[in-house]
């Protein structure tokens, strides 16, 4: 499988950074060599569209979960689409737990990515007291638990295993604990398991090839090192280089 390595700007770079960022990217870039998605702010997605080069695939990192209608501050799948998007990020840990998006607010959010024919790209994780409590198993098995059914009419989307204690703290899991952790991830899937798995978590150039080649990883979701393009390079050239 090639590997997915995807970047979320989280709430950086605007529209001119964004296109900034995408012409100093773009010679990194290898045709079909692996899967580069990158999740600019809504307000960068048309023109990170307009300058990436056509093998970067592009997502919004939030949706909701009608088309249309009286939600002030929210855009629809199909807006995004319009836009040229064609993925979108579901449940990041930081929806979940900074603006309080449930499991089954995730799942709708699913089931209007894949009408408006987006890649669902949906987002799990522990957080530390879970995990030092035993319960990486039950949360994982919860938080995809609740998204197969939709995802089950998905023809394409993934899954993003993201510790929230490795997110934007330095701390990594290890390429044993996130092996593991995708482990679950897949067996939570069911017959949905060949989906492509990728791991989140302070991921940066000097610890991107150990756990982008750990087993069972297929890729890995980028926050703060995917902002500079020439180390977000640097992580697509390891995906090239495995
Ligand atoms: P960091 O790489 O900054 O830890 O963020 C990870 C993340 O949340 C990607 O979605």
């Amino acid at each position: 499988m090639r590997k997915v390595i995807a970047g979320n700007w989280k709430m950086h770079h605007g529209p001119s950074a964004a296109v900034d960022f995408l012409s100093r990217f773009r010679p990194a870039v290898q045709e079909g060599s692996v899967r580069i998605a990158l999740f600019p702010p809504a307000l960068s997605l048309a023109s990170a569209r307009r300058a990436a080069a056509a093998a970067i695939e592009i997502g919004a990192q939030h949706i909701h979960w009608e088309r249309s209608g009286a939600f002030t501050g929210e855009l629809s799948a199909e807006m995004a689409g319009e836009v040229g998007a064609t993925l979108a990020l579901i449940g990041h840990s930081e929806r979940r737990h900074l603006f309080g998006e449930t499991d089954a607010e995730v799942a709708r959010k699913v089931r209007a990515a894949i009408r408006a024919e987006l890649t669902p790209v949906v987002c799990v994780g522990e957080l530390l007291e879970e995990r030092r409590a035993g319960r990486l198993d039950e949360v994982l098995a919860r938080q995809v638990g609740t998204v197969t059914e939709a995802l089950a009419t998905a023809s394409d989307f993934m899954v993003a295993y993201e510790p929230v204690w490795a997110i934007g703290t330095g701390e990594t899991a290890t390429p044993e604990d996130a092996t593991a952790a995708h482990r679950l991830v897949r067996s939570a899937l069911g017959e949905l398991g060949g989906a492509p798995v990728l791991y989140g978590g302070s991921v940066n150039p000097a610890n991107a090839g150990a756990l982008l080649f750990a087993p069972d990883v297929d890729g890995v979701l980028v926050g703060g090192a995917s902002l500079d393009p020439i180390g977000f390079g640097n992580i697509v050239e390891t995906g090239v280089g495995g």
